[in-house]
C-alpha cells in the first residue's frame, strides 16, 4: 500500500467518528446552511477537521483533486476574509461560498461548497483555490457583495428552480465555441460580470482584458460582448453542475473549460483585432465557478472565477466516463514484426509522432481498447497534442532527441522538443505494442512557460517554480543517453536502482541510491555543480528544480527500461505540503505536485547522468495510469 494510500485511510478513520453537529429536526434552512460554512471556515482556518460533522467517508476535493481532509489547505490556511459570498440551496442540502482565504499568509480567492445528509452531516467538500492575491485583495477591498446578490426576491416575481438552470446553463452553451451568430438574448441589459473581484463588462478604463490586448471587450455589456464571438477559444464547457438558490433568484455553478488550441484568432471587437494570445497555443483546461443572479428569466449579475487544471481533466464530482475508447483496429500501413524489435519499434514511434504532426491518427496500427494519455489524463487519441504538434525534433538528426526502446515489454520511448503552435516543449512520450498493434500511447509533455506581455503562456494562478523553463535553448542533449551503456546486460536494469532513486529523492538522503561520483543533473535545462548526491541531500543552495523539502513521490512509473542503452525513462509525482519551517520562499508556499519526467542514464550499476523536467501540478493530482492499473 503507498504512503499515499494509508494517508487517505488514516484521514478518513481519525474524522469519520468526531461529530458535533446539534440534532435537530426539519431540514437545514438558510441560516443553518450558513453557519455550517461559517464552522467549515473557522475550522480550516485553525487545521482542525475534527471540528467539523462529517458523514464517514467525506470526499475532500481541492482544484479537482481528492486529498484526505486535514491535508492540503487544512495545513496552510488562515484568515477567512471579509467577503464572504454564500449561496443556499436548502432543497439539495447544498451551501456555496465565493470568499478568501490566506495561504502561508497569501491571499486567495477561495470557493466551498458543501453538501450534508440527512443527519446534517457533511458527505462533500468541493473547493477551488484561485492563487490571486490582487483578486483576493479587491475582494477584500469590496467587503461583501452588491446588495442585490443578497435580496430576497418577491414570490410573484420568481422563476422556478429549472428554470434558473435553464437559464444559467445559457451561459455556458452561449460560451462555448462561441460565435457572434448566436442568440444572447438571455443577458438582461443592465448585466455585468465580476472577474476575480474585477468588473470585466461596461468598463471604460481601457485596460486590456485577459491574456489579450484587446482593449475594446471590457467596454461592452454582456450580451455584446458574447455577440462580438470573442469567446470562441473556449471549445467545450463540461461537468455543469448548478446550486440553485431559489429564495435569492441566484445560482452557484461549477464547470470545466476546456481550450482544445484549434482556435487561432479572435474576432475584430469594435473593428480592431488582436492576435490569440500565447496562453492558447496549447491545450488548456480551467475550471470556473460562477454566481449568476437572475432578473426575471434574465442574467442579470455574474461573479466568475477561474483557475487552471492539467488538460481533460475530469471533475471529482461527475462521474463523467473516460473518454470513449477508439474502436479503430486497423490493419494497414506499418509493416511491424511481432514481435515488435528495436528497428520496428522505433519505426512505430516515429510513425505515432508523424501521425500527431498531421492530426490524423487513422494510419496507425491502433489496437481495440487503445488508451491515450496526456500529462496523466486519459484523453481522446486525435485531441491534444494530436491537435497542436507542429514540430518535433529527430533522433540522429536534430541535437536535443533520443529513442528508447525495451523490445521484451514492446514498448519505446521518445524524448525531445516539440512545438505547439509557436509555444516550445519538452515530449516524453511512451507507446507500447502488443501482437503488432498499438495498444498504450502516454504523453509528458512539460511546455515552457513564459511571464512575457499579458502573462505570457503562465499557466493560471500557479506559484512559479525553483526552476523556471521560459524557452531558453536547451543544448544538445547529453550523447551519454545516446551511445550504448557500459557494463548494462541487454536483458535488464535492477528495478532496485529505480526504487532506491525514487527513496532517495522523497528523503532527501542520497546513501542508499547508487550514484557515480561524477553524475551530475539537469532540471528545467537548469544544472548546477554539485553532483547528483549532494543535490538530492539537499546540501546548500543549488538550482535544483525541486524544492528541496518535498515529501511523497508518488505515482512512480518507468515508462521504457533501455538496457542497451542503459537508460531508464521515468516519470513520477513529487508533493510539495507546504509546511516547511519559517518563512517560505514563494515557490515552495503552495501546496503543489510536481510532475517529474526524467531520463536517467544508468553505468555499471551506478546512476551518471539525469536529465529532468518538472511541470507544476495542484496538490494530490495523480496519474490516471496508475490509478487504473493500481500499482
Ligand atoms: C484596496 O483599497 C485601497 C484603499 O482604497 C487601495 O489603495 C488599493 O489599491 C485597493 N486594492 C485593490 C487590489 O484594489
Ligand atoms: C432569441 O431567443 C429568444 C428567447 O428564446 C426568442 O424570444 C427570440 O425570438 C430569439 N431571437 C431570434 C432572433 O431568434
Ligand atoms: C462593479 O460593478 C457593480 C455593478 O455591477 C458596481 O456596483 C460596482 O461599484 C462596480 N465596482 C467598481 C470598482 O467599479
Ligand atoms: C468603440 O467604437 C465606438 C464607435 O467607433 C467608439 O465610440 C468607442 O470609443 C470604441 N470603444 C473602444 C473601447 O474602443
Ligand atoms: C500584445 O502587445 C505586446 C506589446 O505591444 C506585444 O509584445 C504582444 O505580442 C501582443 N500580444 C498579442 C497576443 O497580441
Ligand atoms: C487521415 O488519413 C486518411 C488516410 O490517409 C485519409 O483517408 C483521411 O482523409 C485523413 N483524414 C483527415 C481528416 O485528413
Ligand atoms: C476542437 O475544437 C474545435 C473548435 O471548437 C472543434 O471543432 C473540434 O471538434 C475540437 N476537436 C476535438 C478533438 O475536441
Ligand atoms: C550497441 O549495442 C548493440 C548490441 O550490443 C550493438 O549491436 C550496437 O552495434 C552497439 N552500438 C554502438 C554504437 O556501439
Ligand atoms: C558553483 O559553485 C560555486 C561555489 O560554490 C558558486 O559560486 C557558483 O555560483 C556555482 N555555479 C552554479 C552554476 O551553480
Ligand atoms: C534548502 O535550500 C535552502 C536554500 O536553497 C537552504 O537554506 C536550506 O538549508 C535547504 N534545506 C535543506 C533541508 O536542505
Amino acid at each position: 500500500m503507498t504512503t499515499w494510500l494509508r494517508n487517505v485511510i488514516a484521514a478518513v478513520a481519525s474524522v469519520a467518528v468526531l461529530v458535533i453537529a446539534q440534532p435537530q429536526s426539519g431540514g437545514c434552512d438558510r441560516s443553518c446552511l450558513e453557519s455550517l460554512m461559517s464552522e467549515y471556515l473557522t475550522a480550516i482556518a485553525a487545521h482542525d477537521p475534527k471540528r467539523l460533522p462529517t458523514a464517514p467517508g467525506v470526499k475532500y476535493v481541492e482544484n479537482q483533486q481528492i486529498v484526505p481532509l486535514g491535508e492540503g489547505e487544512w495545513l496552510v490556511a488562515s484568515s477567512p476574509g471579509k467577503y464572504r459570498h454564500v449561496f443556499a440551496d436548502p432543497e439539495a442540502n447544498e451551501v456555496g461560498a465565493i470568499t478568501t482565504l490566506k495561504e502561508n499568509g497569501v491571499g486567495t480567492i477561495y470557493i466551498a461548497r458543501l453538501k450534508i445528509n440527512d443527519d446534517r452531516k457533511i458527505t462533500e467538500i468541493e473547493t477551488q483555490i484561485t492563487r490571486d492575491p490582487i483578486g483576493a485583495a479587491r475582494y477584500e477591498n469590496m467587503t461583501q457583495p452588491e446588495a442585490v446578490w443578497l435580496e430576497a426576491v418577491p414570490l410573484a416575481q420568481r422563476i422556478s428552480r429549472d428554470r434558473l438552470i435553464t437559464q444559467s446553463n445559457k451561459y455556458y452553451t452561449g460560451m462555448e465555441r462561441n460565435d457572434p451568430k448566436g442568440n444572447y438574448s438571455f443577458f438582461d441589459k443592465d448585466c455585468n460580470r465580476l472577474e476575480d473581484g474585477l468588473n470585466t463588462t461596461n468598463q471604460r478604463t481601457g485596460d486590456p482584458y485577459g491574456h489579450s490586448n484587446d482593449t475594446a471587450f471590457a467596454s461592452l455589456g454582456c450580451e455584446a460582448q458574447f455577440q462580438t464571438g470573442f469567446l470562441g477559444f473556449v471549445t467545450k464547457i463540461r461537468d455543469r453542475r448548478f446550486l440553485v438558490d431559489e429564495e435569492r433568484q441566484v445560482v452557484l455553478s461549477m464547470t470545466i473549460l476546456d481550450h482544445n488550441s484549434t482556435v487561432r484568432e479572435l474576432p475584430s471587437v469594435n473593428g480592431t483585432s488582436s492576435p490569440i494570445p500565447a496562453y492558447f497555443d496549447v491545450p488548456r483546461t480551467l475550471q470556473a465557478t460562477e454566481g449568476f443572479r437572475l432578473k426575471g428569466d434574465k442574467l442579470f449579475r455574474i461573479e466568475m472565477t477561474l483557475t487552471e487544471n492539467p488538460y481533460g481533466m475530469r471533475s471529482a464530482f461527475v462521474g463523467s466516463p473516460l473518454p470513449p475508447v477508439s474502436s479503430q483496429d486497423t490493419s494497414n500501413s506499418i509493416f511491424m514484426g511481432d514481435p515488435c524489435d528495436r528497428i520496428c519499434l522505433s519505426k512505430v514511434l516515429d510513425q505515432v509522432l508523424q501521425a500527431m504532426l498531421v492530426h490524423n491518427a487513422s494510419t496507425l496500427p491502433l489496437a481495440q481498447g487503445v488508451r491515450y494519455s496526456e500529462n496523466g489524463q486519459f484523453i481522446d487519441v486525435g485531441d491534444g497534442l494530436w491537435l497542436s504538434l507542429r514540430s518535433f525534433s529527430k533522433p540522429g538528426v536534430d541535437e536535443y532527441a533520443a529513442q528508447f526502446a525495451d523490445p521484451t515489454s514492446g514498448t519505446a520511448g521518445y524524448w525531445g522538443l516539440t512545438k505547439e503552435h509557436t509555444t516550445p516543449g519538452v515530449l516524453a512520450l511512451r507507446i507500447r505494442v502488443d501482437s503488432g498493434k498499438i495498444t498504450e500511447i502516454e504523453a509528458n509533455a512539460v511546455r515552457a512557460e513564459s511571464s512575457g506581455s499579458r502573462f505570457g503562456t503562465m499557466t493560471l494562478m500557479r506559484p512559479p517554480l525553483p526552476v523556471e523553463w521560459e524557452s531558453d535553448p536547451l543544448g544538445p542533449l547529453d550523447p551519454v543517453f545516446l551511445q550504448n551503456g557500459t557494463g548494462a546486460t541487454a536483458t535488464s536494469i535492477p528495478s532496485t536502482i529505480m526504487t532506491s532513486y525514487f527513496d532517495g529523492l522523497e528523503q532527501h538522503s542520497s546513501t542508499d541510491t547508487p550514484f557515480t561520483t561524477s553524475c551530475l543533473r539537469r532540471d528545467n535545462g537548469v544544472q548546477g555543480n554539485l553532483t547528483c548526491a549532494a543535490q538530492m541531500a539537499g546540501h546548500g543552495v543549488s538550482p535544483n528544480g525541486l524544492y528541496n523539502l518535498t515529501s511523497t513521490v508518488r505515482d512512480r512509473r518507468v515508462l521504457v527500461t533501455d538496457a542497451e542503452k542503459g537508460v531508464v525513462m521515468v516519470v513520477a509525482m513529487i508533493d510539495n505540503t507546504a509546511t516547511g519551517p519559517g518563512s517560505l520562499p514563494v515557490t515552495a508556499s503552495v501546496p503543489s505536485t510536481y510532475l517529474i519526467p526524467q531520463l536517467i542514464k544508468v553505468d555499471n550499476g551506478a546512476i551518471s547522468r539525469v536529465e529532468g523536467m518538472v511541470k507544476w501540478m495542484p496538490y494530490g493530482y495523480s496519474s490516471a495510469w496508475t490509478e487504473e492499473k493500481g500499482f
